[in-house]
This record gives structure tokens, C-alpha cells and sequence, in this order.
């Protein structure tokens, strides 16, 4: 590669790997599976190895990646929406701490023979016999508890290695965490011991199960379902979720201890959660025997592992070996690859999304995988089909990443029927036979007609009830059923339901029904800028809703505007101006609004007058301190609107201190003896509107 192509690499590799960092430490959403993830890390690691010129400090490479919302990896400050998050299930903020030493990651490998090059590199760094400890990998989510006198003080999330979110309260709640350790079993005063939350098969079975239920999206995997269990606001909730914990790395530099095992078995006798499974391994030929024997047995257990981890045993050995900035050299993860299969493809099916874009779905013959019957899997898009060039009948091999849905990775061609033909990707839509389209810049593939085809349609009504929007108590499976028996169309014909409509749903009682009517009486008094986000034009996002909203005041003026009016607003690019001015050129959209109006909407921004929206913060009496996104007196207005009281000072009588950006250290500081929780604004805006 020619030096400026290496530097574009690098530089996508890194953008690349930061993003499904996000993904899956902060929005517990993988897109990727752990091993394209690895191969990608592997790749920027040795390009970077070769050109020290090109590595930066926020690398990747460099760092753990963040479970924290307030500092992403892309360095900026974004809070995640809702659809970015599984089943918009959104943790809430947690007050955050530093912790007292950072919180590392591991390096990798899938290659054992990697492991005597680690092997050669530990025996080099000593002359004394050493011996290494095997675990299992557990494949959850990092946690670091502290015990002081004896007692569950504090619990941090790794974070992103120097701050962690604290959330004492949710692990308290874990059952096979001890809130206060064996009296007389000696251990320290204060030490910190960290390991792995995670989730076993049977509780994630059973939570999906009751999501499904609740027409809430499923989470992707056990990990994914720990680490966004272990983030709810809810500790009573973090309760019912099953979460377990094991225990792998005790930090109590004063204790006479001098190896990893003792530590492991000290930590055990003081009550604390530790593996069965570890074992002293005397040489490097023990440690493979350890991982041929447990990458079989693993498949057995009743939680779900990713890999060995081999640590020196020898205490001043790790010392002496120390750290990179992101890992220990004592230790080293061998990782298992993903299991695939092998099976046959018997059709593919083209669905259409909610925005029409067109994913092809292959129907398999049913195959275990990893534990789990697959009979569907993914083909992404048109030119992954032609990539693979996979004919109907094939033999395709299937691997599950980090989707739920698995994907076919490969198609074994020795197996190949010569007469089997080529899948062909449809011409026309396949719900509503429109002729598709493709755009240049985008893999996918999409139905135009986003007015009528009926998934569309549907998801426009999905889209417009969320919670975001105007937050009608209806989920997918009622608008598909109020859909296909014909009574909304469009999105006006909802507020003309009626409760004997409403009874002839499926499982819908009166108290449905009354729940369902309140709520779309409630979304009349939803905001200008929600409706705005809810009517569904493209590109209008959130916060692009706001800016129009402030900008144009009302429907009218919007429409009636001109392009070059529309790109002087905040965040409106080209894009978003053109998809307006579309939207608005139609008379269809015009008497989509013009019902929308008569179903007494908010189409203009009110003055806040005092009008009371709900009750929310009832009885709650709050401080606001430093700058929103809102300005200042929209927010004391908003908590009036919600029924609550802004205090011009702290007492004891405040129920939240609400801290913006440079909020002041010394409301803080009183907050904080005062015992008042601190909150923000988005911890407000969920307390006003519960997810
Ligand atoms: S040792 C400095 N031991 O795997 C010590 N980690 O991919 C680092 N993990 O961040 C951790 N099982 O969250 C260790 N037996 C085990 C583990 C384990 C799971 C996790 C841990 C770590 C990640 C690295």
C-alpha cells in the first residue's frame, strides 16, 4: 500500500472501530459480531505497528471503548436517541466517579499458536518458574466493586477506563452479590475486586420472551441484555432480570498474598462470587489443554463465555510486567471464533422496511447454531447477494454476529447444483409493485412510494405514535391490526377510533381501550415540534424538528417557505430543505396537515401560559442550575407544565437538583450535603415522560 492509502486506512479503520465501539458499549446494539470487530482492531494494530507516525492518542487502539453516554467515542457530547437504542429502552444517567485505578481492556487472540509468542515474551521478563491461571472468558459486562469496612460500598461500570458510572443501587440487587462480606474472614478494610455482570441463557430467554410479549424489540444477546439491565433507573426492575457476577481481579495491595490463585481463593472465603472453573496451568502446553478442552465444554454451560483468559499467576511478576495503555502484558484472551453452520438455502424473501428499504432474507433449512434453531438469516442488500453470487439450493455456511438475525457468510460452491439458478433481486416492490429505486450513494435498495405501499404506511403510524413523537400507548402489533382490518389509513383516522372500534382488537379490554384514549386525547397537547418529528417528512429529525419549530412558529409558515429560508435554519442542509419542500409541494401532504389541524393538533408553538400538560412532577419541588437546551425559563416552564415547582434555592425541602452544562461547583457541593440527587436534564425529561 502506498503511503497515503495506509493513512486513509488507518484513519477509516479507526472511525470504523469507534463507532461500533458506541454501538456496543454505550447503546448495547452491536451491528457487527465480536469477530469482524477483532479482525478490524487486529488490522489497524499491526498497520499502526508498522506506522508509529499515524497513531494517535484517541485510537482506538489506544483505549478501552465507553459504556458512557455523555462522552461517546466520536468525542462528542451526544445522547443516544431513542432508535438508536434497542427497543428504545434507554438507560438513564448515572452520577459518575473516577475510578481509583483505570480499568483495562485484554489483548486478543483466535490464533493458539499467538500464545507461545505471549509464552516466550513472559519467560523472557523472568527467571523464576512461572505458572499461568486459566478462566473462562465470561461474556457480560465489566464491573468494579469497592468494600470497605466490610461492606458493598460503591459499584462503577468500566466506563471508558478512568470514570464509571456508578450503580451501586443496581448491583446491590444482584443476588449473588454480598452486601457485606464474612465477618472475621480477613479481608482488608478497603479493596476493590472486579469481574464480569452477566446474564445465564435461562433469564435472557425468559426477558425477550416477555419483551416479545410487549411488542418491545428483543435484546441481540445475553451480554447486550446484562449490560443494558445493569444501566436501568430502575433497581427494582435490575431485580427481576436475573443478573449473576463473577469475580476475577482483586486489588488489595497490602494483603500478603503473593499469587493471582491465592487472591482468587482469599476473595472466595471472604463470601465473594468467584469461578469454579480457574485453573493453575504449569506451562504453556497445560494452557492449550485448558482451551481445547473448554472450547467443547463451554457449549454446556448455562452462560455464555467468549474466550479464555491466561494471567501470570505470580504477583511481582505482573507487576514487573506491567501495562500498555490499554492492556496488562501479564495476561492475554484467547478468543473462540464464532461457530458457524452449514445448511441449505431454500428461498429468499425481499421485506420492506418501514423507510421502504428492501432487505433480502434467506429462508435456510433449519440448522443448530450456537444453541438455537436458525432458519432465517441475512443477506443485507443487493450487492452482498452478488458478492456471495448465491443460487437457490445452495449450501450456504451461517454465523450469528452481532444481530439477532445470523448471516450467511460464504456459500460452499463444491455443493452447488448446476441447474440451480441465480437469486435475482426484484425489480419492483413485492408489496405494492412500484418500481425501485436505488440511490448512488447507498448499498440499499427502496420502494418510492412512500405514501402508499402498505409497510410504509404502517410505519408511518408506528413512527407517529412513538414516544418521542406523540406518544400515543399503542405499539406495533395494534397499528398492524388497525391497519389490515382497514381503520386507519391515514395518520387523522386515529383520533376517529372509537371505543367500540377499539373492542373488536385482539385482546383489547375496556381498560386497553380507556388507556388508548387517554393518551391520544393527551398527544393533542403534544408540542409543535414533536408534531413536526411525528407527521414523518424525511430528514426531519428531533432535534432538525426544533430548529424548524423555532425558526417558522407554525405549519403555515413552513410551508409557505423558501429553500433558501429553509437553509438558513440551524442544522437544515440541502438534503433536509429539498425533502421539505417535496413534502409540501404535494396536495396530498397539504390534506394529510389540513385533518391533522381539524383533529386539533399543534401546529404552532404556544407561549408557555402557565397550562398545566400533566402531572408528572407533582409535588416535586426543583432547582435548576447552569445552561440547557432549552433556554432557562423554558425550563422552569417546563416543570411548571409538568406540575412541578422551581425553587430559587436549595434546601432540604428540593426534591432534584437539575445540572446543566457549567453548572455551579458550589450547588453542587451543597446538593451533595444536603443529600439532594443530582439529575440532568435528560434524567428530567424521563422522569416528565417515563420510557
Ligand atoms: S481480566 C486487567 N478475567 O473481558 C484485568 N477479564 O475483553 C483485565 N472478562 O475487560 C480483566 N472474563 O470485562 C479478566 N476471567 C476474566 C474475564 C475477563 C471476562 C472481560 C473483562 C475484560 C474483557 C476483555
Amino acid at each position: 500500500m502506498r503511503d497515503t492509502e495506509i493513512k486513509k486506512r488507518i484513519s477509516f479503520l479507526k472511525e470504523e472501530l469507534s463507532r461500533h465501539n458506541y454501538n456496543y458499549y454505550t447503546l448495547n446494539n452491536p451491528v457487527i459480531s465480536d469477530y469482524e470487530y477483532d479482525i478490524m482492531m487486529h488490522e489497524l494494530i499491526s498497520l499502526e505497528k508498522e506506522h508509529p507516525e499515524y497513531v494517535t492518542l484517541d485510537s482506538p487502539s489506544q483505549r478501552v471503548g465507553s459504556d458512557l453516554f455523555s462522552v461517546a467515542e466520536t468525542g462528542k457530547d451526544v445522547a443516544p436517541k431513542e432508535t438508536d437504542s434497542p427497543s428504545g429502552l434507554l438507560p438513564g444517567s448515572f452520577k459518575q466517579y473516577a475510578h481509583k485505578y483505570p480499568m483495562l481492556s485484554l489483548g486478543n487472540t483466535y490464533d493458539p499458536m499467538e500464545l507461545y509468542a505471549f509464552n516466550d515474551r513472559i519467560i523472557k521478563s523472568s527467571d523464576k518458574k512461572i505458572n499461568y491461571v486459566c478462566e473462562l472468558k465470561f461474556d457480560g459486562t465489566a464491573i468494579c466493586l469497592t468494600y470497605k469496612n466490610g461492606e458493598l460500598e460503591r459499584a462503577l461500570t468500566r466506563g471508558d477506563g478512568t470514570v464509571g458510572d456508578d450503580v451501586t443501587e443496581n448491583v446491590k440487587k444482584i443476588f449473588s452479590i454480598p452486601k457485606t462480606l464474612i465477618e472475621g474472614s480477613g479481608y482488608p478494610y478497603e479493596f476493590e475486586i472486579r469481574g464480569e455482570i452477566y446474564m445465564p441463557y435461562k433469564a435472557f430467554d425468559e426477558l425477550n420472551y416477555q419483551r416479545e410479549l410487549n411488542e418491545e424489540q428483543p435484546f441481540a444477546n445475553p451480554r447486550n441484555a446484562a449490560a443494558g439491565s445493569l444501566k436501568l433507573q430502575d433497581p427494582e426492575e435490575v431485580k427481576k432480570r436475573g443478573l449473576e457476577c463473577v469475580l476475577y481481579h482483586i486489588i488489595a495491595p497490602d494483603l500478603n498474598i503473593h499469587t493471582h490463585y491465592e487472591l482468587l481463593e482469599a476473595a472466595k472465603s471472604w463470601g465473594l462470587p468467584i469461578s469454579e472453573y480457574a485453573r493453575i496451568n504449569n506451562d504453556i502446553a497445560g494452557v492449550l489443554e485448558y482451551i481445547q478442552v473448554w472450547d467443547t465444554k463451554r457449549k454446556t454451560l448455562p452462560f455464555a463465555t467468549d474466550g479464555i483468559v491466561i494471567k501470570v499467576n505470580q504477583l511481582d511478576l505482573q507487576k514487573s510486567l506491567g501495562f500498555t495503555a490499554k492492556s496488562p502484558r501479564w495476561a492475554t484472551a484467547y478468543k473462540f471464533k464464532p461457530e458457524e453452520a452449514l445448511t441449505k438455502l431454500c428461498s429468499v424473501d425481499y421485506q420492506v422496511g418501514r423507510t421502504g428499504a428492501i432487505t433480502p432474507v434467506a429462508n435456510l433449512e433449519p440448522v443448530l447454531l450456537s444453541g438455537t434453531m436458525v432458519k432465517r438469516a441475512s443477506l443485507h442488500n443487493a450487492e452482498q447477494m452478488n458478492l456471495l453470487d448465491i443460487h437457490i439450493g445452495d449450501y450456504v455456511y451461517v454465523e450469528k454476529g452481532g444481530e439477532i438475525i445470523p448471516k450467511i457468510t460464504r456459500v460452499d460452491l463444491e455443493k452447488r447444483d448446476l441447474e440451480s439458478h441465480r437469486a435475482t433481486f426484484p425489480e419492483y416492490c413485492p408489496d405494492c409493485g412500484t418500481k425501485l429505486v436505488k440511490d448512488e450513494d447507498e448499498a440499499k435498495t427502496f420502494c418510492p412510494n412512500s405514501d402508499f405501499c402498505p409497510t410504509q404506511r404502517k410505519g408511518k403510524f408506528i413512527h407517529f405514535i412513538g414516544r418521542k413523537a406523540m406518544d400515543i400507548n399503542a405499539g406495533e402489533a395494534t397499528i398492524d391490526q388497525l391497519y389490515s382490518k382497514g381503520y386507519i389509513r391515514e395518520l387523522s383516522d386515529l383520533y376517529k377510533l372509537t371505543p367500540e372500534i377499539l373492542l373488536t382488537l385482539d385482546k383489547w379490554k375496556e381498560k386497553s381501550v380507556k388507556n388508548f384514549l387517554l393518551s391520544l386525547n393527551n398527544s393533542r397537547n403534544v408540542p409543535f415540534q414533536r408534531v413536526l418529528f411525528a407527521i414523518g417528512i424525511r430528514f426531519i429529525g428531533e432535534t432538525t424538528a426544533k430548529s424548524l419549530a423555532n425558526k417558522f412558529n407554525n405549519i403555515d409558515a413552513l410551508i409557505h417557505t423558501t429553500r433558501e429560508e429553509l437553509l438558513e435554519t440551524d442544522e437544515v442542509g440541502e438534503k433536509l430543505a429539498d425533502s421539505i419542500i417535496e413534502y409540501f409541494s404535494d396536495p396530498k401532504h397539504i390534506k394529510i396537515i389540513e385533518e391533522l389541524k381539524a383533529a386539533r393538533l399543534q401546529f404552532e408553538v404556544k407561549e408557555q401560559n402557565n397550562k398545566i400538560i400533566s402531572e408528572s412532577l407533582l409535588n416535586k419541588v426543583i432547582m435548576i442550575t447552569g445552561t440547557f437546551s432549552i433556554p432557562r425559563d423554558d425550563m422552569k416552564a417546563l416543570i411548571e407544565a409538568h406540575s412541578g415547582k422551581v425553587a430559587a434555592s436549595l434546601s432540604k425541602n428540593t426534591t432534584y437538583l437539575v445540572a446543566g452544562e457549567k453548572s455551579g461547583d458550589s450547588k453542587l457541593a451543597k446538593a451533595e450535603k444536603l443529600g439532594i440527587p443530582v439529575i440532568s436534564e435528560s434524567d428530567l425529561i424521563n422522569i416528565i415522560n417515563p420510557l
